[in-house]
């Protein structure tokens, strides 16, 4: 059937038409929060490459806690950044360390709300690498217990998923494994399966103080040029014992939300990164793209791609302008 019987028109003439065509919604229970976390007291202190963001000190995340879970999001994702970083990131697996202390006044202040701690060392070292870090490389298999030992006493702490994002082979499995052991197999593990090298990630390194001294992050994470790659990714982490899987960054990699999603049946998350919420942002400040649209086109894009759940920096400013 062709014109003049084909109008596609006809479905987009009233707002009621358009609503009832619909294909995909966004609502603020398929969004995840992201916070970081920082030692002392009633610090909100805002991000410079990150308008509207804030990093928080404990005593302030009661009552966020309570707003992320009265917004209706699906849940948050936690960063800790500590006053001290050392070579082997000692103060991400410490249990009085500013993490362990983050997941137990988020869960503390709001039971229901679901806590997902982020695992990873680049947050916690000196030296600003997601690992064990010797003679210019990191060393993959002297990480992996300090990774496990990471998701254990978030989890410990009330975490009620875990979230490896640094890109070490065989870490699905390790922390899997010292899970179990520590008699916490009910604890789910949400991996970051296909995360990419990206540019996009530089304001979160000023938000972390989590830039690397020297080199790049390239030995570990995925070239972005590579799809199949991706793709391998995921089954190993799958196979490896991973509940729920993620593509980061998002709106550059729309493409590879696509072919999870076709490829792999558990809950699929994509990480809309800092520097995809700074480059909106900077371009709204100036007046170059319109808010709110341009920020729920983005959201809504990488749910069209075949995303369950955005983790996305806009997640409360959505919510606020979606609510119930
Ligand atoms: C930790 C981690 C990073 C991000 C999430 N977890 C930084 C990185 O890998 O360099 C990036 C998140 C963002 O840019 O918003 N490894």
């Amino acid at each position: 059937m062709a014109f003049p019987e084909h109008r596609p028109r006809r479905l987009r003439r009233t707002p009621a038409l358009r609503d009832l065509a619909r294909e995909t919604r966004l609502s603020p229970a398929d969004l995840v929060d992201a916070l970081f976390v920082v030692e002392g007291s009633a610090v909100r202190e805002p991000i410079g490459s990150m308008p509207g963001v804030s990093r928080l000190s404990v005593d302030q995340l009661g009552d966020e806690a309570k707003r992320i879970a009265d917004l209706g999001l699906a849940g948050v994702m936690l960063f800790g950044i500590p006053a001290h970083k050392d070579a082997r990131g000692t103060s991400g697996y410490d249990p009085d360390g500013v993490i362990a202390r983050a997941i137990r006044a988020m869960k503390r202040a709001a039971p229901e709300l679901v806590v997902i701690a982020d695992i990873c060392l680049c947050e916690y070292t000196d030296h600003g690498h997601c690992g064990v870090y010797e003679n210019g490389e990191v060393d993959n298999d002297q990480t992996l217990p300090l990774l496990a030992r990471s998701a254990v006493v978030a989890a410990e702490a009330g975490a009620d998923v875990v979230a490896p994002s640094d890109m070490m082979d065989g870490r699905v499995a390790a922390i899997r494994r010292a899970l179990d052991a520590a008699k916490l197999e009910a604890t789910p593990i949400l991996s970051y399966a296909a995360k990419y090298a990206s540019a996009f990630y530089g304001p979160f390194r000023e938000a972390a103080e989590s830039a690397p001294k020297s080199g790049d992050r390239r030995g570990y994470q995925m070239d972005p040029a590579n799809a199949r790659e991706a793709l391998r990714e995921l089954a190993t982490d799958l196979e490896e014992g991973a509940d729920m899987l993620m593509v980061k960054p998002a709106m550059p990699c729309l493409d590879i939300v696509r072919a999870a999603r076709e490829r792999f049946d558990v809950p699929l998350f994509a990480y809309q990164v800092s520097g995809e919420y700074s480059m909106l942002q900077a371009a709204i400040e100036r007046g170059w793209l319109e808010a709110p649209r341009a920020v729920d086109e983005s959201l809504l894009a990488i749910r069209r791609a075949g995303a369950d759940r955005v983790i996305s920096y806009f997640a409360k400013d959505f919510a606020r302008r979606h609510r119930g």
